[in-house]
């Protein structure tokens, strides 16, 4: 996946605002009390779903992958697959190189579960340079309750995903502002309007302060069906 092995220092000028409140994060981000009461179990949970979809998946992609924490497990799960990070925020991106390189194999050769390489990439979620139908596992972990718009992002979710491709999103309903239903939550029908369709969405509570929906989909070989409040019915006599 070379095209996508941007480092992170070099890769575009994404000033919005979220980016800046991570890069301020990104140093002491994986000392967080929640990384391992919360964060750590919702990847072993999200990547145990994605292996019993997709046992054996070409490429991965995990999107706001922050640290890279996700990837570093899926590497051990996937041991074949090609793994990509993509984030918005440069300062998270040179924490997730500096583990990668910190567990990276050594000049024996040593490839043991875990110390493979990840690729990197500095990008919006709503605008990726990565080419279309690419990859056959897709995750996000925490991180649509960041996204301005859900809309343009889950759009080049689907462009991205294969056929028959698996999305998992981890989704903390209620946050985000345009997120004002409780429980299954609105990207459950934002993802259907997307194009997706969801096979499981599930509450995760395993961590109480922090209940997540989880919700699996297949972005199934066909176009993406029109949102029916969109098509204006016509009636006799309206003339176009
Ligand atoms: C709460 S952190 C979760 C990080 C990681 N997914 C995890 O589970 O540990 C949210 C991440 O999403 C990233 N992010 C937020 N908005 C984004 C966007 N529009 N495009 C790409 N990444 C974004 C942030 O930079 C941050 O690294």
């Amino acid at each position: 996946m070379d095209s996508a092995s941007v480092p992170a220092s070099q890769s575009g000028d994404h000033q919005s605002p979220v980016a800046a409140r991570f890069d301020l994060w990104a140093a002491g981000y994986d000392t967080s009390v929640l990384q391992d009461a919360f964060y750590a179990r919702l990847h072993y949970h999200v990547l145990h779903l994605a292996a019993r979809v997709k046992p054996s998946p070409h490429r991965v992609l995990d999107l706001g992958c922050g640290t890279g924490r996700l990837l570093r497990a899926a590497a051990a799960r996937f041991p074949h697959a090609e793994l990509l990070g993509a984030d918005i925020s440069a300062g998270m991106l040179e924490q997730a190189q500096a583990r990668a390189q910190a567990a990276a194999p050594n000049p024996l050769g040593d490839r043991r579960a875990g110390r493979r390489e990840v690729a990197l990439l500095q990008a919006d979620a709503a605008h990726l340079p990565l080419i279309s139908a690419a990859f056959d596992v897709v995750t996000c972990t925490a991180g649509s309750h960041h996204w301005p718009d859900p809309r343009p992002v889950l759009a080049e979710l689907r462009r991205v995903t294969a056929p028959e491709g698996l999305l998992i999103l981890a989704h903390l309903p209620g946050v985000a502002a345009w997120d004002h239903r409780t429980g299954t939550s609105c990207l459950t029908v934002l993802l259907g309007d997307a194009g997706f369709r969801i096979t499981k969405a599930a509450l995760y509570a395993e961590c109480p302060v922090m209940p997540t929906t989880v919700v699996l989909c297949a972005r199934p070989d066909t176009p993406p069906r029109r949102r029916s409040g969109v098509i204006r019915r016509l009636r006799p006599g309206d003339g176009g």
